[in-house]
């Protein structure tokens, strides 16, 4: 498996001309969840296909500084997680070779990052839609995966390929959980003991309230459940239309229960879909 820190050495690394190069864009401090991602990526590359796992904790889509210099990073397992899942190539650059200081391109959603992350994380979309478009043109990958976890993500990814024409098919990946039901992510291990215990709370309060048949009792349930722990702290909890992701009053069309919860300064986002009634 090639490492490629700098643009060069990927450029090189890809001089061999293989007609599927399939990308999986990570920041990093890989687990479970993204392994499948990689494993994912290789049976669609076949044994032909190219398969890169890009790792980068891009600076311009945290909109907390902490939350930036807290990020993990450990480079050494991550490389052995990619080498075992089936990576051919890694693409793991420093900031300052990916940007120009002087840059002045920016890419912007305007309409599917209105609400949810977009309304409380400014700029956080166009940070990855940014990135995601670089890594797309440096990687010239035909195919990327992404995982369903981050569904506004994926939603907004598959939005700027169809309005820019980009030459990439996005391959879903559906979201990976612990064994408790807590959707895995590369914060998780920064959750005191106690906060990772009350995190399991997320899933389990979306699961429960999923049962209910109106929006209003599905909003009150998942919101009780959650606060039952003192140590969440509701970031947003939204019933979103599944195609729009515009605020859904009832439930005519598929419906995202979707939210995010601080513990301390930890946040975690997850979302369940309900069906039309
Ligand atoms: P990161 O959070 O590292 O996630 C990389 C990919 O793994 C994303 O497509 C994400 O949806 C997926 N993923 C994370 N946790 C998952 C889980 N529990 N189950 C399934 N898939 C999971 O998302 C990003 O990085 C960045 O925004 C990025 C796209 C790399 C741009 O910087």
């Amino acid at each position: 498996m090639w490492i490629a820190n700098t643009k060069p050495q990927l450029r090189n690394y890809l001089s061999s001309g293989s007609e599927k190069i399939i990308l999986v864009p990570t920041m990093g401090a890989l687990h479970p969840g993204h392994a499948s991602l990689i494993a994912l990526a290789r049976e669609h590359a076949g044994k032909d296909g190219i398969v890169i796992v890009s790792i980068f904790v891009n600076p311009i889509q945290f909109d907390r500084s902490s939350d930036l210099e807290k990020y993990p990073r450990p480079l050494a397992e991550d490389l052995e997680i990619c080498e075992k899942y089936g990576a051919d190539g890694v693409f793991a650059p420093e900031a300052n070779e990916v940007y120009f200081p002087d840059r002045s391109i920016t890419v912007t959603e305007k309409s599917l990052s209105e609400n949810l992350c977009g309304a409380t994380r400014p700029g956080h979309f166009d940070g990855v839609c940014t990135v995601v478009l670089k890594l797309f043109n440096l990687t010239k990958c035909t195919a990327a995966v992404f995982g369903e976890k981050d569904f506004q993500q994926l939603a907004i990814i598959r939005r700027m390929v169809r309005d820019l024409d980009l030459d990439v098919e996005i391959i879903p990946h559906p979201t990976i959980r612990e064994p408790d039901g807590l959707a895995m992510s590369s914060r998780n291990t920064r959750l005191t003991p106690e906060h990772r215990a009350d995190a399991v709370r997320i899933f389990k309060a979306l699961s429960a309230a999923r049962q209910f048949t109106s929006a209003f009792d599905i909003f009150a349930a998942a919101k009780s459940h959650i606060e039952a722990s003192d140590h969440a702290k509701i970031d947003y909890l939204s019933l979103v239309d599944a195609n729009t992701l515009t605020p859904a009053p009832d439930l005519s069309a598929p419906t995202i229960l979707a939210c995010a919860v601080f513990y301390g300064d930890v946040r975690l986002i997850d979302h369940i879909s309900i069906p039309a009634h």
